[in-house]
């Protein structure tokens, strides 16, 4: 790789470049993988070791040692590290979802805010305080949280991360917020946090779009009116994905092994898609640079094809495409598509 143009360099001037990772990256298990990321990325997120689940198995058990070893090496190779996720539907621990009375879950949503973000102050850049409590219609999402702790909850959540970590910056996150019911929510939400006089920093949008069907003008659309209420935009989980996820019936793996044209590419990517994901990342990437003022980050969902999410979801065992790196870390047309546009 020693040969390509880095992505954090070339837009060093405009905006962070993150990626995820994941336990195999933070544990440094392939040297070739972390040389890479070295290379390419000035900002990271965990990929799932700093969510409930991970970091707050039991009421009162915590289990920092993955969390802690990436803050060591954010900070030994200069590396920003946005904390992800506080407060999220998913991936909760067990035992939370179990809570049944209201006290005690409140004493679990203050515990694990409180104890985590204190542990990070100082050490981490921001946090993703809350994640994912919109539905599509801009509404607030159905969860543990609204349940038992009402609307409120985003609030008191960014209430109590700016208690425990001062210095840290705080973000709401979710993904088709560009969209505009969902934006039109995410903008109220935003609103209702400041004006309780409680500090939110900017806004993540997660970016997880398909070829071919990028929203360009409701991102732009998005990136302003975020932006109008003063708030850093940064675009959070980039992956642009070719497989359609449109599946229903959990049946699907074990259909895929008997009908191949369930998983199109898994001998490699037709030409015409490499040249559609090109030009996505390309026009999205020009739409970046023409906000680069009021964006601070974009953050791709993972380093290379082989290691993307989108090959395990919806469904296993399909072969997908998402990401400027190929499985082998080389770069894709998509890749060269941005860096050219400086
Ligand atoms: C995903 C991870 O990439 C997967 O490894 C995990 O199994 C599920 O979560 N929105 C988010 C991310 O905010 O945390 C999710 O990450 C992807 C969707």
């Amino acid at each position: 790789s020693g040969n390509i143009a880095s992505l954090k360099e070339v837009f060093k001037k405009d905006f962070g470049i993150g990626t995820a990772m994941n336990t195999p990256q933070i544990e440094e298990r392939d040297p070739k993988v972390n040389a890479f990321i070295k290379e390419q990325f000035n900002m990271v997120t965990p990929e799932n070791i700093m969510k409930a689940e991970e970091l707050h198995p039991q009421w009162d058990v915590y289990n920092f040692t993955l969390a802690d070893k990436l803050v060591e090496y954010g900070k030994k190779n200069n590396i920003r590290i946005n904390a992800h996720a506080l407060i999220w539907h998913s991936q909760l621990p067990a035992f939370a979802r179990r809570i049944q009375d209201v006290d005690s879950f409140k004493t679990f949503f203050k515990n694990h805010i409180t104890t985590v973000a204190t542990r990070y102050e100082g050490k981490v850049f921001s946090w993703d305080v809350v994640n994912e409590a919109l539905n599509e219609d801009g509404t607030m999402r159905k969860s543990i949280f609204l349940s038992k702790l009402g609307d409120d909850f985003v609030t008191e959540a960014f209430r109590l991360a700016q208690a425990a970590t001062p210095t840290a910056e705080l973000y709401y996150n979710d993904y088709n917020n560009e969209q505009p019911k969902k934006r039109a929510g995410c903008l109220a939400l935003v609103k209702k946090v400041k004006d309780a006089g409680v500090r939110i920093d900017g806004v993540g949008i997660q970016g997880h779009w398909h070829a071919g069907k990028v929203p360009f003008k409701e991102i732009e659309e998005s990136l302003l009116q975020y932006a109008a209420l003063g708030l850093k935009v940064m675009f959070t989980e980039l992956d642009i994905e070719v497989l359609p996820r449109n599946f229903s019936g959990a049946d699907i793996s074990q259909r895929m092994k008997e009908d191949p044209s369930l998983n199109p590419y898994a001998n490699g990517l037709p030409d015409s898609v490499q040249q559609q994901l090109a030009s996505d990342y390309e026009q999205l990437f020009k739409l970046f640079l023409k906000h680069k003022d009021k964006i601070t980050r974009v953050t791709f969902w993972g380093v290379h094809d082989g290691q993307s999410w989108l090959n395990g979801w919806p469904v296993r065992g399909r072969t997908n495409y998402p990401l400027l790196f190929d499985r082998q870390l080389q770069p894709k047309p998509a890749f060269y598509s941005v860096v050219g546009l400086k």
